[in-house]
């Protein structure tokens, strides 16, 4: 059994992995902690990590990069285990991170979708064999009209991950408007599409001549990240320090 301290237990994610563990006969959140207490917690609820009593294997933080530093002093006095899923660590963060990671055992990913990862993988196959062929290489990736940044992160680490599989780095291009030439070879096209509300949907398209390969992942709801969040904390609970990534999760 994992003993789970859900960090930001009252927000979107906090909720959809309270759900999810539920019915997992394999984990247990044993305490959450919020700045604001959800209603209806099947669990005790703090306001700090440090003020947490309950004995646990393994800390899943969603909530916010201001509060790194101390869920890295509460894991290493506890001896426990960190997923880290928040996004936006500054560069010195991610540094401290790096350091703590000595000392504790720590999974970051900005996706923990199992899917993504998965696809990545595969993605990365496919590139070696076809890029040397000459196929050209285009992600393309879909969300919702509120989504400010574009392209996505994940269209960005789908595209930095073709770049280490392959023996020499390829440029990316944003937008072909503008230009007047036939597709260059060796270049990554990435495009965004935005529109409704899809979740979030990317497709990797390897174009050879007289063929095409798609490879493509569908989200249709966030639980997608919780699912990965909770394999994470089983597999890095009782580990030995290191930075592990979605990549060792997925084995
Ligand atoms: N890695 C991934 O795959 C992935 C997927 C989804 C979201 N995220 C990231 O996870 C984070 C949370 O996402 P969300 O959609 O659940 O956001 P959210 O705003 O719904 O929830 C965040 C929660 O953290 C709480 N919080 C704020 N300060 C806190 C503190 N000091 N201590 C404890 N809790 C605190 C908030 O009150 C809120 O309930 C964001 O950074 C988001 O980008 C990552």
């Amino acid at each position: 059994m994992t003993r789970i301290i859900m960090n930001g237990c009252g927000g979107h994610m906090g909720r959809v992995i309270t759900e999810l563990v539920e019915s997992d006969k394999e984990a247990q959140i044993v305490a959450g902690v919020d700045i604001v207490t959800p209603p209806l917690a099947p669990y005790p609820v703090y306001s700090s990590v440090a003020d947490v009593k309950e004995e646990a294997d393994v800390i899943i933080d969603f909530s916010t990069p201001k509060i790194l530093t101390k869920l890295i002093e509460e894991a290493q006095k506890r001896n426990i285990a960190l997923v880290l899923c928040t996004t936006g660590y500054t560069k010195e963060q991610i540094a401290e991170i790096d350091e703590a990671s000595k000392k504790t055992a720590i999974v970051r990913s900005a996706n923990m979708s199992l899917g993504i990862n998965v696809l990545i993988r595969l993605v990365q196959e496919a590139a070696k064999k076809l890029a040397a062929e000459g196929f050209d290489i285009e992600i393309v990736e879909k969300h919702h009209h509120f989504k400010k940044d574009a392209p996505s992160g994940t269209a960005l680490a789908i595209a930095d991950a073709i770049n280490e599989a392959l023996p020499e780095a390829l440029p990316y291009v944003y937008d072909r408007s503008g230009r007047s030439e036939p597709r260059p070879q060796g270049e990554i096209g990435i495009s965004a599409v935005r529109g409704g509300t899809i979740v979030g949907e990317h497709e990797i398209l390897f174009c050879g001549t007289d063929e095409v390969i798609t490879l493509s992942h569908m989200a249709y709801s966030k639980a997608i990240f919780g699912k990965g969040a909770v394999v994470a904390a089983k597999y890095v609970a009782g580990k030995g320090p290191g930075l592990y990534t979605m990549k060792d999760v997925i084995g």
